[in-house]
């Protein structure tokens, strides 16, 4: 009998240990770089380098590859987005965020008083949106691969780290043993994640996913239909109907992924490159710079009071703007003109100022009618060819919503948490929203997912992005500053201890080192809050720098990121 007893999970589990910046270099290489989330796939995507293969290509390949070894956010049961700038001078976004099931309704999640249901969102078959990772690593590879690499090629790694296990370390160990009762709620997980004889985990045992491999075959021999018809979606079909969940094989049949305009802005002489909606990450990221750039910066030092406050009144700005009018554009009219305006920019700072904070009570979101003209994870890849592709997936929290695909292998998302369930009702990063992003058949829920590109002379110059929920573009900004402004090299950039803040609740989140004690007494004096980032760490950002001599990789040392060149 198929178990689930999510509606008693007090939580989710998220990785608590904060892990310290480590003192390294950043990788080099001459011909290629990818950094992602787990060395593994960081290596599948070098050997579709070296085929001859080009940075799509090898982003498909990590994207697969990313579903068997870092199974708690990468994946082929949720979505991500995909910014790329090719080496003919043109730039494309792919979305292939999950969408909600055609039997969504709005008040999906709420009870007969209208209240929010506990976890119903998170944990739950009625979590799960439709998946678009798959249609969306095809397409890309289709559309802008190189050609010289077949279906079967893009597969074969991830078909081998899935059929034969891959060996997993210490810190891989200890993290599925912590979750060890989050799997066991769930049969098909508990089949995958605890091991047989009931021991705990230990670093160099051989995670094997049978089930998973034979799925990945499926995808590799038919394409799409591999997993959006026949077998993988009549078992997923099964496995959300034994839990009374809403999505059906006719919604895997009509998922497609959308190509999308690029967000661009500009900041100094670099351009920005990045997702639009609906992912909230481009726009909010361009709106922050564009209110920093009237701000003489360079006469800030790193994380001072001063920079921190600066930081912290032009998030809650942009934050008040995300809730009030971000969602899918399909659906929602977003004012994204108004969003990446300079101009609009300069009207939302002229009532900062440094020597007391703005309670978020007293900001709210701009008038766009002035305006009419935790688990996640990122990688960026680069060919000798001049491509650059940066990508985010996610199937929301950590391991989605917990239910593994019974004789198919992979976890389903919890995405429909990225929707609003109830205007102001936050979700599970603490976000509110409202009309814009309420639940409807076939929407997309809002993002924060910001893979970025940002070109220095029109060439690309710096690829990066970063899990985290709503931490995420906070962490890209950060970086970028990080480089642009503070001059940190690539490795320094993403491993400096980082702050977050988003309008509400009206706080500084801080990681460990962030901030002195001296800093933080300013802070307070101004009426600032602070309190340390409740799941630890901020965000796992993967950047590459592209120097005039080759590539620099930063893997964020908050994680098993790795950096591979060659
Ligand atoms: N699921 C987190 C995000 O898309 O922002």
């Amino acid at each position: 009998m198929k178990q689930h007893r999510f509606s008693f999970i007090p939580g989710f589990l998220f990785i608590l240990s904060l892990i310290y910046p480590a003192n390294q270099s950043p990788v080099y290489s001459k011909h290629g770089m990818v950094v992602s989330g787990s060395r593994w796939a960081s290596e599948a995507g070098i050997e579709i380098l070296k085929k001859g293969g080009n940075a799509v290509d090898a982003a498909a390949a990590i994207g697969f590859a990313l579903a068997v070894t870092y199974p708690q956010a990468g994946n082929i049961g949720g979505g991500g987005f995909m910014v790329a700038y090719t080496s003919k001078g043109e730039s494309f976004t792919l979305d292939f965020r999950e969408k909600a099931p055609e039997a969504a309704y709005r008040e999906m999640y709420l009870d007969e008083n209208g209240e929010v249901i506990e976890n119903l969102s998170l944990f739950s078959p009625l979590a799960v949106g439709v998946p678009g990772s798959v249609d969306g690593f095809l397409k890309a590879w289709r559309d802008y691969g190189s050609g010289k690499i077949s279906r079967r090629e893009i597969l074969a790694p991830a078909i081998r780290l899935a059929a034969r296990g891959f060996p997993i370390t210490y810190r891989f160990a200890g993290f599925l043993n912590d979750r060890r009762e989050f799997f066991e709620r769930d049969d098909g997980a508990r089949s995958i994640f605890v091991r047989k004889d009931g021991r705990p985990w230990k670093a160099g045992d051989r995670l094997v996913q049978k089930d998973l491999a034979r799925t990945l075959k499926r995808i590799s021999r038919l394409g799409r239909d591999g997993f959006y018809t026949g077998k993988v979606a009549e078992l997923i079909e099964k496995e959300i109907r034994e839990g009374n969940g809403i999505m059906t094989a006719r919604d895997l049949a009509r998922y497609e992924s959308k190509y999308r305009a690029p967000v661009t802005g500009t900041f100094r002489d670099l351009e920005i490159l990045s997702m639009g909606p609906p992912s909230s990450g481009g726009a909010l990221l361009i709106q922050m710079l564009n209110m920093l750039e009237y701000f003489r910066l360079d006469t800030l030092g790193w994380n001072s009071a001063d920079y921190i406050h600066l930081l912290t009144e032009v998030e809650r700005r942009a934050y008040a703007d995300r809730a009030e009018h971000m969602g899918d554009p399909d659906y929602w009219d977003v004012p994204l003109e108004m969003l990446t305006s300079k101009t609009y920019a300069k009207s939302r700072i002229q009532d900062i100022s440094f020597s007391r904070a703005t309670p978020s009570s007293e900001v709210s979101a701009g008038d766009p009618t002035a305006y009419e003209s935790r688990e996640t994870t990122h990688f960026s890849v680069v060919d000798r060819f001049g491509n650059a592709v940066s990508v985010t997936t996610t199937l929301n929290t950590s391991f989605g919503c917990g239910i593994v695909v019974e004789g198919a292998g992979f976890f389903l998302n919890n995405e429909m948490d990225d929707f609003s369930a109830k205007p102001g009702v936050p979700n599970v990063f603490g976000l509110v929203g409202k009309e814009a992003n309420s639940i409807q058949p076939g929407k997309r829920p809002l993002s924060s997912m910001s893979p970025t590109i940002v070109l220095k002379n029109g060439a690309p110059f710096m690829i990066l992005g970063s899990p985290g929920g709503a931490t995420i573009i906070t962490t890209v900004l950060q970086c970028i500053l990080n480089v642009v402004v503070h001059r940190m090299d690539i490795q320094e950039a993403v491993s400096a201890p980082r702050i977050h803040s988003q309008w509400l609740p009206d706080v500084i989140m801080t990681e460990p080192r962030s901030i002195s004690k001296d800093s933080e007494r300013i802070l307070v004096s101004r009426g600032h809050t602070l309190a340390p980032y409740r799941w630890g760490y901020i965000g796992q950002a993967n950047g590459i720098l592209i120097g005039k001599d080759g590539f620099y990789g930063g893997a964020d040392p908050r994680g098993e990121n790795a950096a591979v060149g060659y």
